[in-house]
């Protein structure tokens, strides 16, 4: 399998995987649960991109010498690991998935293809004052799509709204992070800085609390 795994710091590791079959072998790292729940997902290439999301938690880990502790999701579908040190982000999307693991601080790390039908989809994820600084580029929209939903990741709680809670400050095609902040919700409001990569038509954002 192709991999990209990026050491962010001491504490904390990016790992992209092009998905491919898994064979069993490859999956006993996994707990007694997620082996439950692996078997469990009935179509083949969604089964597919889970393992390889899993897959990318293990090669973060690797990168920083942590072992894989098994993980568990919460009441808002947001995993946690099971001996309670650290945090992780996932997403998979078709032909790609990535994993963020830091062993102090929440994370958010989301994929997404580049797509005209976003910019359509503006008004239901978007402020009026974001749409004002995105013009109609699908990339653009994109971008701020995939940066809202890093945020979300990162925060975990599901009442908070893209479009009501999660404001991103201009920003432009060349830009590689993009500033946004939560606000409007019953927690305090907090700013997030989000990293911008691009490969090919795939646009991956992740952000660290
Ligand atoms: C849950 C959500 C973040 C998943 O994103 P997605 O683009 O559909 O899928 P991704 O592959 O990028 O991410 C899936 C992973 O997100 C994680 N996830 C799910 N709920 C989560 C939450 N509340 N917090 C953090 N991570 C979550 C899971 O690990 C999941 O992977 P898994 O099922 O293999 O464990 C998304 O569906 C969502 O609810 N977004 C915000 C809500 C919203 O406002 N949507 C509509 C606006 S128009």
């Amino acid at each position: 399998m192709q991999t990209k795994i990026e050491k962010i710091s001491p504490l904390s590791a990016l790992a992209v995987n092009i998905i491919e079959e898994v064979p069993d072998s490859m999956v006993d790292f996994l707990s007694f649960r997620e082996k439950l729940s692996y078997a469990n997902i009935s179509r083949v290439e969604k089964r597919v991109e889970w393992i390889c999301a899993r897959l990318a938690i293990k090669k973060a880990l690797d990168c920083i010498s942590l072992p894989y502790p098994g993980f568990f999701k919460d009441e808002n579908g947001k995993s946690h690991p099971m001996d309670g040190y650290g945090y992780v982000s996932l997403s998979h999307t078709k032909g790609i998935a990535a994993a963020i693991f830091h062993k102090d601080m929440p994370v958010g790390v989301d994929l997404d293809y580049i797509r005209e039908k976003v910019v359509r989809l503006g008004p239901k994820f978007l402020d009026k004052t974001e749409m004002d600084f995105l013009g109609n580029n699908p990339e653009l929209y994109t971008t701020a799509w995939s940066a809202k939903e890093s945020i979300f990741k990162c925060q975990g709680k599901r009442g908070v709204s893209l479009k009501n809670n999660i404001m991103l400050e201009p920003f432009s095609l060349e830009d590689k992070v993009i500033k946004g902040k939560i606000y409007g919700t019953e927690f305090s409001d907090h700013h997030y800085r989000v990293k911008v990569e691009k490969e090919n038509d795939i646009i991956m954002t992740y952000t660290v609390w």
